[in-house]
């Protein structure tokens, strides 16, 4: 095998994407090469996957963040090139319903973490970031710091239903609880919205009376597990030749 791109990895828990991720890579089935693992909470079973894989692994604390912020929002560490109106004004994230202070709020202590974040990836210089099952949205002041042009798409997520259905945190649920006959999982490339950017591949899955919200995970799971080294190796192949 030639040439590799190079792929970081965020996640939140377990990272069975991230494993699946992985296995690929060192099978040699995708022509990628992981250089991290980052997680927004510590001590997730992913980062232990990761480290026996022999990646380095790093934590931003976003729930300490968050928690800090509450008690003190003086003491947050708000990046100093973070400018709210801009921001706010590219988010597609929560609507101005929420009020003022509550977009505020979000924005600058999702900036404080991202800020981190940066800190941590821009040095590794990778060509893709992959969203594994990292439950945290990312704002425009991260999008476009880790972009290297306007329009530039280096960064994929894996959704747990067949998107643009059912965005959100529990694609699975809402799936099951819909009372659909086919469920799915999508890989996309993120933008400034919930689960709204451009549709890279997509599975499905029929589902039967007999199933409950258990097998219904399963069965998506397991396609998630094909699908994303599938997607990462299309946008490896098309960048390297
Ligand atoms: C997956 O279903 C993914 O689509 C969703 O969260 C789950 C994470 O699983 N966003 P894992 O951490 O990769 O095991």
């Amino acid at each position: 095998m030639g040439k590799k791109i190079k792929i970081g990895a965020l996640i939140s828990g377990g990272g069975s994407n991230l494993q699946a991720i992985i296995d690929a890579c060192s099978a040699g089935s995708i022509q990628a090469e992981i250089f991290f693992a980052g997680s927004d909470k510590p001590g997730v079973k992913g980062l232990e996957r990761a480290e026996k894989a022999g990646i380095d692994t790093f934590v931003v604390d976003y729930g300490h963040i968050i928690k800090s912020a509450r008690q003190n929002m003086e003491a947050l560490d708000v990046p100093e090139d973070f400018d709210l109106k801009a921001i706010k004004a590219k988010q597609h994230l929560i609507p101005d319903s929420v009020g003022e202070e509550k977009i505020a709020f979000f924005l600058k202590t999702r900036a404080a973490a991202e800020k981190k974040l940066l800190e941590a990836i821009l040095p590794c210089h990778i060509d893709l970031l992959v969203l594994a099952g990292f439950m945290r949205t990312l704002t425009p002041y991260f999008i476009d710091r880790f972009s290297r042009a306007v329009g530039d798409r280096r960064i994929m997520n894996i959704h747990p239903a067949l998107l643009p259905s059912f965005p959100g945190t529990d694609g699975y649920g809402d799936t099951f609880r819909y009372g659909c006959r086919v469920g799915g999982c999508t890989v996309h490339f993120i933008d400034y919205g919930e689960d709204t950017g451009p549709v890279i591949g997509q599975r499905a899955f029929q589902i039967e009376d007999s199933d409950t919200l258990e097998t219904v995970k399963k069965k998506g799971l397991e396609l998630e597990w094909q699908l994303y080294p599938e997607c990462i190796d299309k946008f490896a192949k098309e960048l390297i030749q």
